[in-house]
């Protein structure tokens, strides 16, 4: 492997700002989109295309064709999250650096280097199995253009197995595969409680106050003890099994150190009753990202906010479905807030959970692929994040795989996110690997779906 090549190319993904939430950005999600056609040429896909409407495109490609192999779907993004906040970043998000065996730089792990590791492990000249590619430039912001694409294109995701590598290792050493992702509701609570701002000596004590007006509805939407109290919110949650639970309990995690080497906070919350591993993983949330409004410049004003809003999220857990949660939030909203308070609640974006059955015969190859590269076969494990589109995959029929070289300290969405270039080596090893595997006689995955399907 010719390790400082491949690191030219990486980094000259990575220095693409393509953050697909800010239209500043527009041109750049471009960009790398062009960056990953370009390479999807390189490893001989013919019908390299930009699928979608006018905003960011999903680039799709299929590889050459290899007669009675399967065919194998992967999905990835090239969008990022933004940067900020940038005081806090060691070297510039988008200015990729090496230090001590790892790559710095927002998308190294989320998602660019899989994207990067994923396609590298493609021998050109023997690819093994019928390569298709979605690479989308929306992930990171509700994937409408990829919905909508497969609404009207549902053959696009026809596939013996779908590779997602959008995941982590559960720690370093333990590489794994997930079988449900969180589900999304994005939404912004705003609430009116005048015509305009008012002067707070001539108005306060008899005025509402909206930051005030807000600030109380959330706090009634989840308590101090972690509980969220939206009416019906928990009554479809499903617990995991008692053997799930018990399996846990022999991953490699401790809850300690969860609290001083990853939050490093000074202590946990939440539902105390369960674990943390079954509050990461296996229940909603309901969290507050930003509050706008008010006087927030330098130094004071006197003055009461006729408006306020907060952005908030939830993730949802099997079995809760978003178009349900996004009525009851609705509906909570309207119940807890007072007569004189004018609350409304818009929608973002969302996600349905996703739940996967990893039974298919694929997954002991890419176990074994792990097994061999790295000494240990993969675990099955469950993950808090959310990929929308997920469930879309899995609804289509093909086994989703989702797994991935990242390490759970990379810091995704944070300042100084990284990829330890250890785990980029070996995963191009494990992934050539499985795809070996996948595509020879005995693989036990035949191909149902051969053939090209445009
Ligand atoms: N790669 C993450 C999803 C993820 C994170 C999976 C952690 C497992 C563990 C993905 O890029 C992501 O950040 N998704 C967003 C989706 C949202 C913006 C619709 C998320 O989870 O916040
Ligand atoms: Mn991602
Ligand atoms: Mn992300």
């Amino acid at each position: 492997m010719d390790q400082e090549r491949l690191l030219r190319e990486l980094s000259e993904f990575l220095r693409i700002p393509s953050v697909s939430t800010l239209p500043a950005h527009n041109q750049d999600c471009r960009a790398a989109a062009e960056w990953v056609a370009a390479q999807l040429r390189r490893i001989g896909c013919h019908d390299v295309a930009f699928l979608g409407g006018d905003t960011h495109p999903v680039v799709w490609g299929q590889g050459p064709h290899v007669p009675g192999a399967p065919t194998l779907l992967i999905y990835g993004h090239y969008d990022v999250q933004p940067p900020d906040p940038l005081a806090e970043w060691t070297t510039p998000p988008f200015e990729p650096a090496r230090r001590d065996g790892k790559i710095y730089a927002r998308g190294s792990a989320d998602d660019k280097g899989q994207v990067f590791c994923l396609l590298q492990a493609i021998n050109p000249t023997n690819p093994h199995v019928n390569f298709r590619f979605l690479i989308e430039g929306e992930e990171e912001y509700g994937s409408k253009v990829l919905f909508d694409l497969l609404k009207r294109e549902p053959q696009r995701v026809r596939a013996d197995a779908v590779l997602v590598a959008d995941m982590s290792y559960v720690a370093p050493g333990w590489p794994a595969v997930y079988t449900t992702l969180r589900g999304l509701c994005y939404a912004e609570i705003t609430v009116r409680t005048s015509q305009t701002d008012l002067h707070s000596g001539e108005y306060g004590g008899a005025a509402p106050n909206a930051h005030e007006e807000l600030a109380r509805l959330l706090t009634r939407l989840k308590g101090e003890d972690g509980k969220v109290n939206i009416p019906g919110f928990y009554t479809t949650v499903k617990r995991p099994s008692k053997a799930e639970l018990a399996a846990w309990k022999k991953l490699p995690f401790k809850e300690k150190d969860f609290l001083t080497k990853r939050v490093q906070g000074k202590g946990l919350v939440g539902l105390k009753q369960y674990s943390v591993l079954e509050r990461l993983w296996a229940l909603p949330t309901f969290e507050i990202h930003g509050i706008l409004g008010g006087f927030t410049g330098e130094g004071a004003k006197t003055v009461i906010p006729a408006t306020a809003t907060a952005k908030v999220s939830m993730r949802l857990v099997p079995n809760q479905k978003l178009a349900t949660v996004e009525r009851q939030l609705a509906a909570a909203v309207k119940r807890f807030a007072p007569s004189h308070v004018t609350a409304t609640v818009r929608f973002l974006h969302g996600a349905d959970p996703a739940q996967i059955k990893i039974d298919n015969p694929a997954y002991k190859l890419l176990d074994q692929a792990f097994k061999h590269v790295t000494g240990r076969g993969t675990v099955p494990a469950r993950a808090g994040g959310s990929i929308p589109v997920v469930p879309a995959l899995a609804s289509a029929g093909a086994a989703v795989i989702l797994t991935g070289i990242r390490l759970p300290d990379d810091r995704l969405h944070a300042p100084n996110e990284k990829l330890d270039l250890k785990q980029l080596w070996d995963g191009i090893e494990v992934f050539s690997k499985f795809y070996e595997m996948l595509g020879s006689q005995e693989s036990g995955v035949r191909n149902q779906e051969s053939g090209l399907i445009l």
